[in-house]
């Protein structure tokens, strides 16, 4: 029993002062498996208990236990004592100046962001924001852009009507999702007195088929300017500056004759896509149509005015090189979180 208690009393003292003298983390769990550990020299004070005569066990069994509580509230403590820096020389303090990991927050929608970087863009070019509703008439959305009622664009099946037209004349009252933010220049037209100077970012809708370029619903970005004695070079070159600003200076850019029923004359912009080789049209521009102007209540003898209607993906795709516009709607998480 002599030799059993010695023994205890050893392990005690040796492992107290070994204990203080781990100075790390990894010392503190090496001491850890030494003592405490299943195969650790505590453990091995209890083999001892088979040797001590019966009578004697209980006895020396409460030392081995003491022995274990004490090292293991010594080991909880000194753990403790190292992980929170305190009276130590620092290597396995916690470092609070040490940035913090950022949650996985969401982010902007890229063509959100497009928009922003756009009408931040125009803004600096003097142009104010508007915007209008999604569901149209068929006088915003036709009517005053000097589209007559025969105009294939005015076909039910190249437009989302909201309320068929049975009755005739019920057109003229029919609602339908815009099919450009054209609608928006006549908006803008009817409740502010030139000078005009906006850009109108919006979704638009048409029933066509999904494929690498097309959706049935997308963006546009329109632009107005209306006072005197503007001209088709103010078009250009506004064009031609947003090009250049928002692509690089060396980006390719042409325009090609066209028509639109409420631009006279009119034409389409092209730019050069790099990584697919080719041209690839932007949208849609020219001068406003005196007949627009009319509808809206302002003389074409005194002002004039262009426009423009780009789309905004068609954008976002050159500028950031996406390939498919389907992406954009996809919600897949890969897609959204590169940007
Ligand atoms: N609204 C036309 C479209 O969606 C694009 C367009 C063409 C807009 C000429 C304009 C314009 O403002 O002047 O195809």
């Amino acid at each position: 029993m002599a030799d059993a208690l010695t023994r205890i009393e050893e392990v005690q003292n040796q492992g107290e002062t070994q204990l203080a003298a781990a100075t790390s983390a990894a010392d503190v769990e090496e001491w850890r498996v030494t003592y405490l550990g299943t195969k650790g020299l505590v453990k091995g004070l209890m083999d001892l208990l088979r040797d001590v005569p019966r009578e004697q066990k209980p006895a020396v069994g409460q030392r081995v236990n003491a022995v274990r509580d004490r090292l293991t509230a010594a080991f909880e403590a000194r753990k403790t004592g190292l992980s929170a820096g305190a009276g130590e020389t620092g290597r396995d303090a916690v470092d609070v100046t040490e940035p913090g990991l950022l949650p996985q927050v969401g982010n902007r929608h890229i063509l959100m962001k497009v928009i922003d970087e756009l009408t931040e863009l125009f803004g600096r070019m003097g142009f104010a924001v508007a915007t209008g509703p999604e569901v149209e008439d068929d006088f915003h959305n036709f009517v005053a852009l000097n589209i007559p009622e025969s105009h294939p664009a005015r076909d039910p099946l190249d437009n989302f009507y909201l309320q068929t037209a049975s009755a005739p004349g019920a057109r003229q009252s029919a609602l339908l999702l815009r099919t450009q933010t054209s609608t928006v220049q006549i908006r803008v037209m009817e409740t502010q007195k030139p000078p005009i100077r906006v850009v109108i970012p919006g979704r638009v809708y048409r029933p066509d088929t999904v494929d690498q370029t097309h959706l049935f619903m997308f963006h546009q970005l329109e632009a107005l300017v209306v006072d005197k004695n503007v001209s088709m070079v103010d078009l250009k070159s506004t064009v031609m500056q947003f090009v250049k600003a928002y692509f690089g200076p060396d980006t390719r850019v042409r325009f090609r004759p066209s028509f639109f029923p409420f631009t006279e004359p009119s034409a389409e912009v092209d730019v050069w896509f790099e990584d697919r080789n080719k041209w690839i049209e932007l949208g849609g521009c020219g001068m406003v149509h005196p007949n627009v102007f009319k509808a809206c209540g302002i003389d074409p003898e005194v002002y004039s005015g262009w426009a423009f209607g780009f789309g905004i993906e068609r954008i976002a795709m050159r500028k950031y090189g996406i390939d498919d516009i389907r992406y954009f709607v996809e919600n897949d998480i890969r897609f959204l979180r590169q940007f």
